[in-house]
């Protein structure tokens, strides 16, 4: 199934073939879960983890698994509206669980690229892509016996870590890290890396393909995966043209 997200680095185009990389295991545990794409797409393992530091992105997944007849019926009250989206940008964050998924659902519905802090999306050429109703029981669902974590990445690959979970990481884009709260400094992709060389779990990274990365995971298997993103996503991204929305996949299998 999709994912009920639009999310910057979201892996809306890759979720499929991303899923069949990774193999069956008792334990799969998605490490910088965002809209949980690659989640969504795989065939449930017995224990499944979905982890992000954004306490408000957690929340969201929480009330989505829930309350989501009350999500639905909270996000039915708001208006598409710029206004709006700016006011729920500026805060205070609304005071509730529902309340406070409702904005940040609608923010990252209403945000240009899914990014939240960026300018509200509205087009002359396409329609608003945020629908006042929203039907979140399939979603309900399918998180039911997801544990759903809000630790930082080191925290939760100890945590997790065993010789039948498999981890997959989809890191901030090397160059892009400021697009994620502060939450990962250009410090953490080596950080990153050393705690992933002691893990008995098996895992797979997946990345921009630049020097940077490359020079990082030398010794590890590395595959080279080229999705068709769209201009602005690859702008997003920081690239030239040439590089534009190259992957690599990295795995210690
Ligand atoms: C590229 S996005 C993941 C996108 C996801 N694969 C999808 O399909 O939507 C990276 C995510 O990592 C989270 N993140 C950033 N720094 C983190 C950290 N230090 N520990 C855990 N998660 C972090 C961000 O909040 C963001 O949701």
């Amino acid at each position: 199934m999709r994912s009920f997200l639009n999310y910057l680095g979201g892996k809306s185009r890759l979720a499929s073939r991303l899923a069949s990389r990774l193999p069956a295991s008792r334990c799969y545990c998605e490490v910088f879960g965002g809209a949980g794409w690659v989640l969504f797409a795989r065939e449930p393992s017995y224990v499944e983890v979905l982890n992000d530091l954004d306490g408000r992105l957690v929340n969201l997944y929480r009330v989505v698994r829930e309350r989501p007849g009350e999500l639905a019926a909270a996000l039915e009250l708001l208006p598409r509206s710029r206004a709006l989206y700016r006011e729920f940008l500026a805060g205070p964050e609304p005071e509730g669980a529902v309340a406070s998924a409702a904005a940040y659902y609608y923010l990252l519905k209403n945000a240009f690229s899914g990014q939240v802090g960026c300018g509200f999306s509205a087009s002359k050429r396409f329609p608003g892509k945020y629908s006042m109703r929203a039907d979140f029981t399939r979603w309900a669902r399918r998180l039911n016996k997801v544990t759903l974590e809000n630790l930082g990445y080191e925290d939760c690959l100890r945590r997790y870590d065993s010789a039948d979970t498999v981890f997959y990481l989809d890191p901030p884009y090397f160059g892009t890290e400021r697009y994620y709260g502060g939450n990962f400094a250009a410090a953490d992709h080596e950080r990153l890396q050393g705690v992933l060389g002691g893990r008995a779990g098996r895992w797979l990274v997946s990345y921009n393909d630049c020097p940077e990365v490359r020079a990082l995971y030398r010794g590890y298997h590395v595959e080279e995966v080229r999705p068709r993103y769209s201009a602005a996503k690859v702008a997003a991204a920081g690239q030239r043209s040439s590089a534009a929305g190259r992957e690599v996949w990295i795995t210690n299998y």
